[in-house]
């Protein structure tokens, strides 16, 4: 099942307030779609939609909202509040994108943030899913987008980088999305799913996951707070792997985070425009799994030749151009 155009249809877009939301929002707005967009951050979603409607053509309606999707409450109000604002009774897209990194470690890591991932990551794409799926199967031909990650294909981020919450989390998003798939044809076959994967795309995922854990920006943080988010064994990974001096102060850590976040975001090989660009070309072509970045091919590719080999990762990686191991969240 294709679509021929966005135009004159209402996308749902969470997590809209950067990255890839914010982008899909731009891309979405300027194709003639409507756009309903939400974030944690109200500020940054309603910067979103002031960017995507001046870009986009008469009468397109882009609405901003405030919501925490791991609340099921939050996303119930989020869609009373934008069925209202679009006068419509179905919405016709839905990308569940909003997501966080977090909760690396089962072991050391706090509970509570191992928690929050996960209740982000994968509640946040089941409330999206109750919420929205029946006002899209009250559209003629709704799709259902959400965002895992090459994570839910591989569960780590290479040697010394430990992701068990994200990486359940985003397993978990594949797999419902996968077994939705069925259940659509069986009992919506005009409604269809997609699962997008992308690999390292440039976003500010490191900051803004502080942020929905309730933290300031690096730069702000407090000594205390430094030593939490970067705690001794993640300092010893990184003094082995050569990214930080051994004994560095606090300063120079909450430095490292500023660096980190930034060039997470700048030397990325694929922008969030073009994941964007990406998501959307595969919705229109009726695409159902959505891979971005040669990285989350590569990794796909050498998963799937080597599924015993996926934690060792240089026979995983053998035979494959250098680089490929190291991917995004
Ligand atoms: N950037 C990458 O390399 C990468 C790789 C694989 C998967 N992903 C996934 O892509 C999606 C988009 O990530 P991004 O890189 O654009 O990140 P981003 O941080 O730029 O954008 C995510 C947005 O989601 C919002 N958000 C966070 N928690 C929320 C909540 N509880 N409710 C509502 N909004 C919330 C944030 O405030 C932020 O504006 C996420 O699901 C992420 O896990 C990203």
């Amino acid at each position: 099942m294709t679509v021929d155009s966005f135009a004159g249809k209402l996308a749902v877009v969470t997590g809209g307030g950067s990255g890839m939301g914010r982008e899909l929002a731009r891309q979405l707005a300027a194709q003639g779609c409507s756009v309903a967009a939400c974030d944690l951050n109200a500020g940054a979603v309603a910067q979103t939609a002031a960017m995507a409607r001046a870009a986009a053509p008469p009468g397109v309606r882009v609405t901003s909202h405030a919501c925490d999707v791991a609340e099921e409450a939050q996303v119930l109000r989020f869609r009373d509040e934008l069925l209202e604002q679009h006068s419509r009774g179905h919405v016709d897209l839905v990308f569940a994108n909003a997501g966080i990194g977090g909760g690396g470690s089962f072991i050391s890591d706090p509970r509570e943030e191992w928690e929050r991932t996960f209740a982000i990551d994968w509640w946040g794409v089941y409330h999206c899913a109750r919420v929205f799926l029946p006002l899209l199967i009250e559209s003629g031909d709704g799709v259902l987008v959400n965002t895992s990650s090459v994570n839910g294909f591989w569960a780590s981020l290479g040697p010394g980088m430990p992701n068990t919450a994200y990486a359940t989390a985003k397993f978990a998003v594949r797999g419902f999305t996968e077994a939705l798939i069925e259940d659509l044809r069986v009992h919506a076959p005009h409604v269809r799913v997609a699962v997008v994967m992308p690999g390292h795309v440039g976003t500010d995922i490191l900051v803004n996951s502080f942020r929905a854990r309730g933290l300031p920006d690096p730069e702000h943080m407090s000594d205390a707070q430094i030593k939490e988010v970067i705690p001794r064994d993640a300092q010893a990974a990184l003094i082995r792997a050569g990214a930080l001096a051994e004994g560095a102060s606090a300063d120079e850590l909450r430095q490292m985070l500023v660096r980190a976040n930034t060039d997470f975001r700048d030397k990325a090989p694929v922008s969030a425009a073009q994941a964007a660009t990406v998501i959307l070309d595969g919705v229109r072509a009726g695409a159902w799994r959505i891979l971005i970045g040669e990285d989350a091919k590569m990794i796909d590719a050498a998963v799937r030749a080597k599924p015993e080999a996926s934690y060792d990762y240089t026979e995983l990686f053998s035979g494959l151009t250098p680089g490929a191991s190291s991917t995004g969240t």
